[in-house]
């Protein structure tokens, strides 16, 4: 396991026997994960890992997803752009004020 700095966990509502059924796989919380994993790349923030999760339990404000260590949590995001905001704030070492908790 490398040094990270970043574990991102995106809620793609998995339950205990594999199957995804939550608010947040219906609302594409699974097509994130390519986008995000290729935006990290293209930035170079290879010290960033992302972790599909079963369900993080805020399905009300879902697609939900949280950065740890910094336990920045966020809720809404539905598309490339929001995942850009978020990313564009990770690389300044704050959080997103646009999606944040
Ligand atoms: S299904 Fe994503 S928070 Fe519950």
């Amino acid at each position: 396991m490398p040094n990270l700095k970043h574990h991102i966990f995106v809620c793609c509502s998995f339950r205990g026997n594999g199957n995804a059924q939550g608010i947040c796989n219906k609302a594409g919380a699974v097509s994130l994960l390519p986008y995000l994993e290729e935006e990290l790349a293209d930035r170079g923030m290879h010290d960033v890992q992302v972790s599909s999760t079963g369900c993080l339990k805020v399905c009300d404000r879902g697609p939900a997803m949280v950065v740890y260590p910094e336990k920045w949590w966020y809720a809404g995001i539905r598309g490339q752009d929001d995942i850009d905001t978020i990313l564009d704030a990770l690389e300044e070492g704050t959080q997103s004020a646009e999606f944040a908790m």
